[in-house]
Formats: structure tokens, sequence, C-alpha cells
């Protein structure tokens, strides 16, 4: 079932949310060469300490960080390292979650290290903007893959393709709730979309090839063909007005 949330609801996950987005404010000013993907996992970890909510991914599964750190052809969930070195031309994912009183927020996006090229900027560029897409046809009487459907469309109509082995979700007291939102799929299908739905809407969209294998670590997926890929993702709610960003710095 997918639960509705009340206003009071919906404000406790805003309230995560805005540290979520503060962090990936944060950890976007500091991303430079030179730096490694540690140093931003130690950032995070201190901004959630003083500002007292709890990381949500730190012991998810076993997950051992605050940060997922996604770099070039890894997709999503890369384990935050002080050996990986971020250098000019790199991107790097950066996926992050807290709880507070009871309720989570959870947002990501990628940036660029120092300068990249006009082609690795257009996969930013048109990830996010497939993100937007999906946001638009959060509406009420909206049925769930209409948010699917408009991501894949607009990832492909840019030359790119939508992972499918990883979905967005549902969001409020669990981190992971009903329903599973896939970034592909035909329109019309699945459930109708309600006032009161807070979802995390999370494309993943590749330059080549859509599959993507887990390495070694049991965590890091990456691209099959090893060719880059891009994540942003929102926590949003559905209400009578249209659809809320809740993880934006102003949400
Ligand atoms: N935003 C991701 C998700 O919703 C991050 C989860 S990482 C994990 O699944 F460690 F918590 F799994
Ligand atoms: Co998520």
């Amino acid at each position: 079932v997918i639960t509705l949330k009340s206003r009071y609801e919906i404000d406790k996950i805003r309230y995560s949310c805005g540290i979520v987005a503060e962090i990936l404010q944060h950890l976007g000013e500091m991303i430079a060469p030179g730096i490694t993907t540690m140093d931003l996992e130690q950032a995070a970890e201190e901004w959630i300490r003083k500002k007292k909510v709890k990381p949500a991914f730190k012991g998810y599964h076993g997950y051992p960080c605050c940060l997922c750190t996604s770099v070039n052809e890894e997709v999503v969930h890369g384990i935050p390292s002080a050996r990986r070195v971020l250098k000019s031309g790199d991107i790097v994912g950066v996926d992050v979650g807290v709880i507070h009183d009871g309720y989570y927020g959870d947002a990501a996006r990628t940036y660029a290290v120092g300068t990249i090229t006009a082609d690795v900027q257009r996969l930013l560029t048109v990830t996010e903007e497939s993100l937007y897409k999906g946001i638009e046809k959060a509406v009420s009487g909206n049925r769930l893959s209409d948010i699917s459907h408009a991501i894949q469309r607009h990832a492909e109509a840019g030359g790119y393709s939508a992972v499918r082995d990883f979905v967005g979700h549902g969001i409020g007291r669990g981190l992971h709730e009903e329903p599973q939102i896939p970034n592909y799929g035909p329109p019309g299908r699945g459930p109708k979309l309600k006032p009161g739905m807070v979802l995390a809407l999370e494309p993943m969209i590749n330059q080549g090839r859509y599959e993507v294998e887990v390495l070694d670590d049991g965590w890091t997926a990456v691209t099959v063909d090893r060719k880059l890929s891009a994540h942003f993702e929102h926590t949003i709610a559905i209400t009578d007005d249209g659809p809320s960003i809740l993880s934006r710095l102003d949400g």
C-alpha cells in the first residue's frame, strides 16, 4: 500500500530534505580536482552531526557510509574512499539521505569536477531535465508510470538510456516505501497518483547501454560498457496544487 502523508508528516519530511539540500549545496562548493570522495563523506558526516539528524544510508543493509559517491561509469552506490582522488573532467554523483524525528529525506545530484567536455555536460543537463520531466507528471489523477515514461522519453530523446535495475521509491517513515518507480516504461499504468503521496524520483541515465553490473564490493553499480552515468534525485510531495519539491534549498 502507498501511504498518504498528512500536512504535518510532509513538513517532517521537508525538514529532513532541507538538511539533505544543505549538504548537497555544501559538498557542491567543495568539489574540485584533488579532493577525495572520503573528504566529501567526512564533510557530510560533520554536517549531519551538527544538525542533530541521523544518516539514512549508514548501516542500511550494512552500507558503510553517509554518502554514496559514484564517479564516472559508476551509476549509484559508490562507496567513499580516501584513495579516490577526483580529477578535472570527472563527474561525481553524490547521494545523501537523513532521518529526523522518524521521517526520511533523500536526494542526489551529479557534479562536474573542474572542467568537463560539452558532451559530458549534456549528459548532466539531460539527466537533470529528465528528473524535472518526471516531476511535472507527478500530479493527482495521473498514473505512476506517466512519471517513468516521461523520464525515459526525455533521456532517449537525448540519445541516452535509462537504467532499469534501480528505481525511485516512496519515502516517509521508511527510506524505501511503496511504490517502486521505474525510470522507464509505457505511460498510463500503475496506481493513480494522489495528494499526500511522497516520492523520491531518481533517474540514472547512461551515455551508452542501460545495462549495469555490481562490482565485487557488493555495492558499486557500474555501466557494463563503462561509459558514463549520471544521477539526480529529489523527494517530492504530490499536493492539490501539483508537485512540491521538498529537497530544494527553498523547499
Ligand atoms: N538514494 C538511494 C536509494 O534511495 C541511496 C540508497 S544507498 C543505501 O536507494 F546505502 F542506502 F542503500
Ligand atoms: Co533514493
